[in-house]
């Protein structure tokens, strides 16, 4: 396999890991953590705080204010998961987020309220927005833990949850864009009988850069054809070659020290149904412990329910590492599942947000950011908080130098075909 790509190489000389994974993390050439940190914390942390992934950012200060008011710490974290869910926009979570590959969204959600000791979480559900607030439902009327698929949504209707389309137009023609891409092989997308049809490249001995421009070309005509609005064509092409997996998770610690948590996702992109990730997953998307603290994950679901998360996070915690050091921990435990093999370890994205009962917080990701220059501006991980004044964005800290790459991964990218996508 041929990495050509600037960022991975830089990448791979500068950053693979070296940090306590034993014996096999050896290599001469590796170098440790990036360099932000946050364990520069004063002493005495601030409390309340509510900690979330970014893109709960805009909801921070509505749900601090309801919680400096004496609402509930589980509350004030939902009311802030509920914003993307509901916003048909953030195509990761509730309404608007990417279907599996049959074209139905299935969502997974779960909440931990720390001063009751209690546990909520969903799998799976279809046609139910705000699963989040279900599993809350599932935690308060129900004597079990978790409901999955069919049965949660019948349940969700039960307690008064409205059944709605959550596929959205744009999320469907993004969805049958990755249907078009995959149809070499089927029926999908234009039939010969169409004046636009061509045949599928095949490797008549051209470069792969060659079939790779006539690929992603094909999709862009895809995309217009499918009536994808302009501004909207880029991201959808980047979202079918790569399919995403977007997730939000929230803790939040009130002034008495009373600390809950949540997290709720549409899950990886064209998933096969009934799929479910690390999201509901108690200990793995989210975990928190009222004489502990709190902890959550986005990023690759299947990497971090093997190393149990969120729940190994906090048990560090409890035996004493800081929120930055339990994060890095856990990130090395998903490194040594793979020998610390950077040609796997690279198309593994996770990010922890990690909240302590006393108000310490860290948000640590495997990588700095995500992507690669070849597509468009890379993203750099962040942890949102809000403790007072103003709420803020600040990158995580990072276990490895570098981004990691788009999966499943590209051949060669001539240069004109990066363009296209800056
Ligand atoms: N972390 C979200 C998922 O893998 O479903």
């Amino acid at each position: 396999m041929t990495f050509s790509r600037r960022d991975f190489v830089k990448t791979s000389v500068l950053g693979a890991v070296a940090v306590g994974v034993g014996s096999q993390a050896r290599g001469d050439s590796h170098s440790s953590v990036a360099t932000q940190d946050h364990d520069s914390q004063p002493a005495s942390y601030k409390r309340p705080i509510i900690i979330c992934a970014n893109n709960g950012f805009k909801y921070l200060d509505d749900a601090f204010a309801f919680l400096k008011n004496g609402g509930d710490t589980l509350d004030a974290a939902l009311q802030v998961v509920k914003g993307p869910e509901d916003d048909p926009k953030d195509r990761s979570v509730g309404l608007g987020g990417l279907p599996n590959e049959e074209g139905v969204v299935e969502l997974d959600a779960c909440c931990m309220h720390g001063p009751t000791r209690r546990v909520g979480s969903v799998g799976a559900v279809r046609n139910i927005k705000n699963v989040s607030l279900v599993s809350k439902a599932v935690m308060e009327h129900t004597g079990h833990v978790m409901l999955v698929g069919e049965g949660a949504e019948r349940f969700a209707v039960a307690v008064g949850f409205p059944r709605e389309n959550l596929l959205t137009d744009d999320s469907r023609k993004i969805w049958l864009l990755w249907k078009e891409y995959h149809s070499d092989a089927d029926w999908w997308g234009p039939g010969i009988s169409n004046p636009h049809w061509q045949p599928p490249p095949t490797d008549d001995g051209r470069p792969q850069s060659e079939l790779w421009r006539e690929r992603v070309h094909h999709l862009e005509e895809h995309a217009a054809n499918l009536g994808i609005a302009p501004e909207l064509r880029r991201e959808a092409v980047y979202k079918v070659m790569f399919p995403p997996m977007g997730t939000i998770h929230c803790s939040a610690l009130n002034d008495k020290g009373e600390i809950s948590g949540c997290t709720t996702t549409s899950g990886l992109a064209f998933k096969l149904p009934g799929r479910v990730g690390d999201s509901p997953i108690i200990g793995a998307g989210c975990y928190t412990d009222q004489d502990v603290g709190s902890a959550g994950a986005t990023g690759s679901g299947e990497e971090n329910i093997k190393v149990a998360g969120a729940h190994t996070i906090v048990e560090n915690m409890r035996h004493g590492m800081s929120p930055r050091e339990a994060g890095m921990d856990t990130l090395k435990r998903i490194v040594r599942n793979y020998n610390n093999d950077m040609n796997k370890l690279k198309f593994i994205d996770m990010t922890y947000y990690i909240l302590r009962k006393d108000g310490a917080y860290a948000g640590v990701s495997l990588w700095e950011g995500y992507g690669s220059s070849s597509f468009g501006t890379p993203s750099v991980h962040k942890i949102a908080v809000q403790d007072g004044g103003q709420a803020r964005s600040e990158p995580t800290v990072a276990l490895l130098k570098g981004n990691s790459q788009e999966f499943p991964p590209p051949p060669k990218v001539p240069t004109e075909v990066q363009k296209q996508f800056k």
